[in-house]
């Protein structure tokens, strides 16, 4: 475990910008992942209660973590939904009958091997537009994947979901729009509205959407996911505050803040935050910004919410979608949608 640290703690964020031999990648205007850094932690800092934007965990090392994370016996989610994905893949394909898989927040995309084996299995063949704002873990995935697949056309797509939806480049349809692993849980009610409006509208008459979430549980179950006993998840909140230091020349000490992750039941969310030990004061030096912490004050860093099938439902027409399928765990713990343009 010391050692497993310490190979993520020495992960140089260099080594995952080496070009990939015949595999494009293309940058979408939002790419540069510290793009909106300065004015999103200028305004998240200075405000009360303080709170900054998830997509800032996520840098070579955040992704690293992100996977250690789906690895422990307390977070539920990744394996679920890769259960479902091992279930319905095949009949997801044969409904779709994709020219290319574009997927969302795709990370280390070991779910969507569940798709390219139904393709192999089926002997139909498809492309694979990974999207993702760090290009480390794209980077990583496609080295994976070439080598496991070495059939797969892929072109690696480095960008920001909340800008670039309609900036992405064409490929051969009909379209499988895959958003996994209850991402949309981390957008606020109007963003996932905004969000999927945006994706409807990028999206042509036969293209189709299949989107993972996670679904309202027991309390101690969604508590102890975000609380896994390694401290990977613990890690991966303090993980925003060395992008800051890094990005921003910041002086953030982990050692004077906490990780704080709890199911809150009025607004059915998990939310992480960072908790300041005591008071102190921390200078962002790049954007000539100083930030003071009152003893136990927090930055609330990420929110997960979780669904009912009847109210994913609701937000997917609302913003223009038909509900064409839904799979669900036995547990009822995470669902898969299939959705169309209406
Ligand atoms: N889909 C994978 C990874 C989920 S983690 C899974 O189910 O396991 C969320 C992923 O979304 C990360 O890879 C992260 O880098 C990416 N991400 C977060 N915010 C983003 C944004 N604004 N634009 C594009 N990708 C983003
Ligand atoms: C990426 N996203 C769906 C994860 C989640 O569960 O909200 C991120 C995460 N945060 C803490 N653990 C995992």
């Amino acid at each position: 475990m010391e050692q497993d640290m310490q190979s993520l703690n020495d992960f140089n964020v260099g080594q995952g910008t080496r070009p990939l031999a015949g595999i494009p990648l293309v940058r979408l205007p939002g790419s540069a992942r510290a793009s909106g850094l300065d004015m999103d932690a200028r305004r998240g800092l200075s405000q009360t209660p303080k709170r900054l934007p998830p997509k800032y965990f996520y840098d070579g090392r955040g992704s690293l973590l992100f996977e250690r994370i789906c690895e422990t016996p307390e977070y539920y989610p990744t394996r679920t939904e890769s259960a479902l994905l091992e279930r319905h893949a095949c009949g997801i394909l044969n409904q779709v009958a994709p020219g290319t898989l574009v997927e969302i927040g795709s990370g280390s995309s070991v779910k969507t091997n569940h798709f390219f084996v139904a393709c192999e299995r089926a002997g139909r063949y498809c492309r694979y537009q990974p999207f993702d704002v760090c290009d480390e873990a794209l980077r990583a995935a496609a080295a994976r994947l070439k080598h496991r697949y070495p059939w797969l056309d892929m072109e690696l797509l480095v960008g920001d979901y909340a800008v670039d939806l309609l900036a992405l480049p064409h490929s051969q349809g009909p379209r499988l729009f895959l958003f996994l692993g209850g991402t949309i849980g981390n957008l606020n009610h109007e963003e996932a509205l905004t969000f999927l409006a945006t994706l409807r509208a990028a999206m042509h008459a036969e293209d189709y959407l299949l989107l993972g979430f996670d679904r309202i549980k027991d309390k101690r179950v969604l508590d102890a996911a975000y609380n896994d006993a390694h401290g990977y998840t613990a890690q991966f909140n303090m993980n925003v505050l060395r992008v800051l230091n890094t990005q921003l020349d910041a002086n953030f000490d982990e050692h004077q803040f906490m990780h704080v992750a709890f199911f809150n039941e009025d607004e059915r969310q998990v939310e992480m935050h960072l908790k300041a030990r005591c008071a102190h004061t921390v200078t962002l030096a790049r954007i000539d910004l100083v930030a003071s912490f009152a003893r136990d004050e927090t930055i609330l860093t990420e929110i997960s919410r979780k669904f009912t099938p009847a109210g994913m439902k609701a937000l997917l027409e609302a913003a223009g979608f038909r509900w064409c399928r839904h799979e669900e765990s036995d547990n009822g713990y995470f669902s898969l949608a299939l959705a169309a343009p209406a």
